[in-house]
């Protein structure tokens, strides 16, 4: 291992907004030596997740932010390429805190993971990782989409979005997508099968909830808070669920604005819940059995929108705020070992 180099990013400075040049650095390493109990494992894919940016703020949430000078934090697969630890054996492909790197040294604790079987490792942090099963029991937890109920998912076109609505289609829902600009909205109809997709770009979002849903909206999957949660609010059907998976709106700030409507849900009797997928991880295999089921019958779709290079996790993460996405956001860092 002794020529093999280490490309990360490291936080510099705490980013106010986008992350901009000189909030990170990119610096290349000797490749890590592991001790006994480690194993090194060859990073293949990054998985982008909006809270990434919530742990590059000086505030701590359900793990600790990442300090100056640290390789940004963020969930991946890779491969193990040398191991001096019973758990991992060279060519186990493994779920762990991979963090913007090329290489990471893992033990034998609950961040890493070891996948068996042929797996494919782009689908572990989409659909058959923790994006699929926060659509999964977001949905089938707290929404319970009924026949005939009127569903909205905002973000719709991003990677959890894409997936909930899927899942209350096939509880027999009708499902109206939330995203921004035309584009996004003909992919959220054509592509994952939502009955319609208003963009919240044109304005307007209370009018166009209220042509959308005549009959009000009784779940209302909410990815991203802020302006567009206080316009579904005004809009809830009686018994409405609000399931809150993420505030996407506010996590460049920090600060979150409550909902001004929330004294709809007294006047509705309606119940919004937050989530942490997290809480369920002893559910993953229920989760990921339904979906796969629903995938194999062709009534499911995922699609991951891959960045190529760890310098460009730095982009990836920013496209998460400013939409460039579709689907589940991925950094190549370099290609599975064929199977
Ligand atoms: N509760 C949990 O356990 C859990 C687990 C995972 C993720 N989450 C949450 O789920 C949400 C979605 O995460 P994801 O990883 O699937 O990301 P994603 O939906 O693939 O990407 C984020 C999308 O959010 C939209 N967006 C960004 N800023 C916005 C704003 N100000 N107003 C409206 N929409 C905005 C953008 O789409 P448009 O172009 O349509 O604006 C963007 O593509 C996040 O809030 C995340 O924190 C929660």
């Amino acid at each position: 291992m002794t020529d093999l180099m280490n490309r990360q990013i490291l936080l510099r400075r705490r980013p106010q907004g986008l992350l901009q040049p000189g909030d990170t650095e990119a610096v290349t390493a000797p490749a890590p030596e592991i001790a006994d109990g480690e194993a090194l494992v060859r990073n293949t894919y990054l998985g982008i997740d909006a809270a990434v940016r919530t742990w590059l703020n000086d505030q701590r949430g359900y793990l600790p932010p990442v300090q100056l000078g640290e390789v940004i934090r963020a969930a991946g697969v890779g491969e193990v390429i040398a191991s001096r630890c019973d758990a991992y054996a060279v060519g186990d492909v493994v779920t762990t805190l991979s963090g913007f790197q090329e290489l990471v040294v893992v033990r034998d604790d609950l961040y890493t993971t070891v996948i068996p079987g042929v797996v494919d490792q782009l689908a572990m942090l989409s659909v058959y990782g923790a994006t699929g099963a926060t659509a999964y029991f977001g949905m089938t937890d707290i929404g319970k989409p009924r026949g005939g109920e009127t569903v909205v998912v905002s973000a719709a076109a991003g990677a959890t979005g894409s997936l909930a609505g899927q899942i209350a289609k096939l509880h027999g829902a009708r499902v109206v997508g939330i995203a921004g600009g035309p584009k996004k909205c003909e992919v959220v109809v054509n592509e994952f099968g939502f009955d319609s997709c208003i963009d919240y770009q044109a304005g307007d979002v209370p009018g166009q909830l209220k042509e959308h849903c005549p009959q009000r909206i009784d779940v209302y999957f909410d990815n991203v808070g802020g302006p567009i949660l206080d316009a579904v609010m005004g809009r809830l059907a009686p018994k409405a669920r609000i399931a809150l998976c993420g505030v996407i709106s506010s996590y460049l700030t920090g600060e979150h604005p409550g909902p001004a409507n929330y004294v709809n849900l007294l006047a509705k009797s309606a119940l919004m819940q937050g989530f942490n997928t997290l809480d369920q991880w002893g559910r993953f295999e229920e989760a990921f059995a339904s979906l796969k089921r629903w995938e194999s019958e062709g009534k499911l779709v995922h699609r991951e929108h891959i960045f190529d290079g760890v310098e460009s996790s730095v982009d990836a993460l920013n496209g998460l705020f400013t939409g460039a996405n579709i689907g589940k956001t991925v950094v190549r860092i370099s290609d599975p070992t064929p199977v």
